[in-house]
């Protein structure tokens, strides 16, 4: 399918609203069945089948599943045979030295011609395990074709962060399009299909092998704010009745094994359920700061957070750093210098990070891992530490972070990447003593 057509299908798609909602959707009416979830017969002809995204045990508050009701079980399928990873890695990470320093990258360089989505996967690193469900990885895109083949991850869900080029999700769900300053949920397990809106699309992915991202505890802040549920949209159901080859991808405990199926994988026709798809779009999110002095830190702008066991503490938090207003009294407002026992990978959708007046550029990342020292260089130093202090309004750039509680270590090929800067540390150069003792 062309992106004309493709983009023509995105912009007119419709949504159910709402993060952790009990959807439902039929794409013939009738498909859904009533008052149960497993009739003795599905409705017409259709076979119900149970996705689970958490423990059939866990407290009802974070329970994720969902029922599909579709053509064929997805128990009908030939065996999976491995095929090539590509530049796509999962944790354990350990084939490189940890490293302490400031790490910062630009863009990914051009794809091969006909590198899809999947193919233009390129892994950076992670923590944790996969086969402990714990951890994380960073990964980015870079892709110059549509796929053809159906993807699905058993290791974690994928959180979907474009920076150039649209996207139109094919998911089991149903349709998502997500633009440049939207990010796309895919949760664990389900099936998708990538077709670029753009003819070429580049962004981030957090692979997150944890507990499933929800929406931050709101605290004193109150019962609104941040990312409010109801702009995170799910689709409405839509399948594929396609008989013929389809190869189907899965991502399981690090390797990719792929099998040829008679039929498409996507073709749910009803679903309900709460272990679903989304895309919410981060100019949305409710930015809440200080209206006195001094900078909050930016777990402030959490917009979704993998909780661990330990309360407080995050496998990760996905932090957005959208258009606000700066008005803090006798106040540095670039975020602070700081060392910090969580690890930060930041990544730049548009424009320009208000703490880097240079280098940082969209499409790159930067790495502070664990305890190292980092905040604002020297011009932007300069510059707030003189600036007059009337209202701000920072509105030129859209940044992110990926936060997370354990350092990530990086896959050789991202420690060999012709892309990764030399020189990051210079940013700190010049920043000079200006300690004067009064005696
Ligand atoms: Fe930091």
């Amino acid at each position: 399918m062309s992106g004309d057509d493709a983009r023509s299908i995105a912009e007119k798609l419709t949504y159910l609203s709402g993060f952790g909602n009990e959807h439902s959707s039929e794409a013939i009416p009738g498909a859904l069945p009533v008052g149960r979830n497993s009739p003795q017969r599905a409705p017409l002809g259709l076979y119900a089948e149970q996705l689970s995204g958490t423990a059939f045990t866990e407290p009802r508050a974070h329970n994720r599943r969902s029922w599909l009701y579709r053509i064929r079980p997805s128990a009908v399928h030939p065996p999976f045979a491995r095929t090539d990873n590509g530049t796509l890695r999962t944790a354990p990470f350990n084939q490189t030295v940890p490293d302490p320093n400031r790490l910062r990258w630009d863009p990914l360089p051009e794809p091969a011609p006909g590198t899809d989505f999947l193919a233009g996967l390129w892994t950076l690193g992670g923590n944790g395990d996969v086969t402990q469900r714990t951890g994380m990885a960073v990964h980015l895109y870079h892709a110059n074709a549509s796929m053809e083949r159906v993807f699905g991850n058993s290791d974690g869900e994928l959180l979907i962060v474009p920076e150039r080029g649209g996207l139109l999700l094919r998911t089991e769900f149903g349709l998502l399009h997500a633009e440049p300053g939207h990010v796309a949920l895919i949760p664990r397990g389900v099936r998708f299909r990538v077709d670029l809106l753009d003819g070429t699309a580049r962004g981030y992915v957090c692979e997150n092998y944890g507990a499933p991202f929800r929406l931050p505890d709101l605290g004193p802040i109150g019962a609104n704010g941040l990312a409010n549920p109801r702009d995170f949209m799910a689709p409405v159901a839509a399948y594929e009745d396609v008989e013929g080859p389809v190869e189907v991808v899965n991502k399981f405990c690090g390797n990719l094994w792929a099998a040829t199926y008679d039929h498409s994988p996507l073709d749910v026709v009803a679903w309900h359920g709460n272990h679903v798809p989304y895309v919410y779009d981060l100019r949305r999110f409710n930015v809440i700061g200080s209206i006195s002095y001094d900078h909050p830190d930016p777990s402030i702008f959490t917009v979704l957070t993998s909780p661990s066991d330990t309360p407080g503490l995050a496998g990760i938090d996905f932090v957005v750093f959208a258009p606000r207003w700066l008005v803090g009294e006798d106040t540095f407002r670039p975020p602070y210098f700081h060392r910090n026992v969580m690890s930060e990978y930041m990544g730049l959708i548009e424009g320009a990070y208000d703490a880097k007046a240079e280098g940082f550029v969209p499409g790159g990342g930067s790495l502070h891992n664990m305890m190292s020292a980092h905040g604002p260089d020297l011009e932007t130093f300069d510059k707030a530490s003189s600036a007059e202090l009337k209202p701000q309004k920072v509105d030129d750039g859209l940044a992110f972070m990926f936060e997370t509680r354990w350092p990530v270590r990086l896959t050789p090929q991202a420690v060999r990447a012709e892309h990764l800067q030399q020189g990051y540390d210079e940013v700190w150069q010049g920043l000079e003593r200006h300690f004067r003792p009064l005696h």
